[in-house]
């Protein structure tokens, strides 16, 4: 689909990669951004229209759909991460991770699917992760959560061709964002990743791969698993 022109709704806008995201649409063209935060005074960003909008809480999600009937590019960009694993940390840790990135995403998108569809078709982000295919303790949680994201991601596609809503995949690495401000490695710009997300909906990509070690990854996935995981054999 076309950025220039296009009404675009991102979540976590207040922050982060969704920040870069919401500057970013501004820059190529959008017509309007819907900057959608949990709390809209978060939102310091120039020209884009905050929005309240916690992806948990479905009356706020209905509240935000009704204000923002225009919309034509949804990004499902918020994100939580507990760090935790699977069986020391807590369920509510694990529950949030799964209601923040598969039920959240759900939610949002059954609310603005019929939106998009009224308003021709568009297309729907959603921000996924190198961790969708690739697990460790430390992580656990919220991979579980990232891979039924996918998931879904995959059945959003299938199920909105119909009405001709595109739906694209970014999965990325660690990016320089407060939520991997504990991760010393290398870490991507966010800036970047939004460009490299939105060039790929501009291109009606189905899967955005913004670095090597996500590209590494997804390949290691057909091979045998002990390549992903050598400790599990060494
Ligand atoms: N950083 C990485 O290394 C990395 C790597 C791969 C994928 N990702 C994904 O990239 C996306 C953006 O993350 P980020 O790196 O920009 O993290 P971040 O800087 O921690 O920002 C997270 C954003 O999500 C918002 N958020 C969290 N829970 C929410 C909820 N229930 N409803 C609405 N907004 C909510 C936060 O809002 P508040 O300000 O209100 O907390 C904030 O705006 C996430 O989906 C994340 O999983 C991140």
């Amino acid at each position: 689909m076309e950025i220039t022109g296009a009404v675009a709704l991102v979540t976590g806008a207040n922050r982060g990669l969704g920040r870069q995201f919401a500057a970013a649409l501004l820059a190529r063209g959008a017509k309007k951004v819907y900057a959608a935060a949990r709390n809209p005074e978060s939102v310091d960003l120039p020209g884009v229209v905050p929005l309240r909008l916690d992806v948990t809480d479905p009356e706020s999600i209905r509240a935000a759909a009704a204000q923002a009937g225009d919309v034509t590019l949804l990004v499902n960009n918020a994100g939580s991460s507990t760090g935790s694993s699977l069986l020391g940390g807590s369920l509510d840790d694990i529950k949030l991770e799964m209601d923040t990135h598969y039920f959240g995403t759900l939610a949002v998108t059954r609310e603005f699917a019929p939106i998009l569809e009224r308003n021709g078709g568009g297309a729907v982000l959603n921000v996924l992760s190198v961790l969708s295919w690739f697990t460790s303790p430390q992580v656990a949680a919220y991979s579980a959560a990232k891979s039924a994201a996918w998931s879904l991601t995959n059945a959003l596609r299938l199920e909105l061709a119909p009405q001709k809503t595109q739906v694209t995949a970014l999965h990325v690495g660690y990016m320089d964002t407060d939520m991997a401000k504990h991760v010393d490695g290398p870490k991507i710009d966010p800036a970047v990743v939004a460009g490299l997300a939105l060039d790929g909906v501009g291109q009606g990509r189905f899967e955005v791969l913004a670095d090597d070690v996500t590209r590494n990854v997804r390949a290691g996935l057909s091979g045998d698993l002990a390549g992903l995981y050598p400790a599990l054999v060494s």
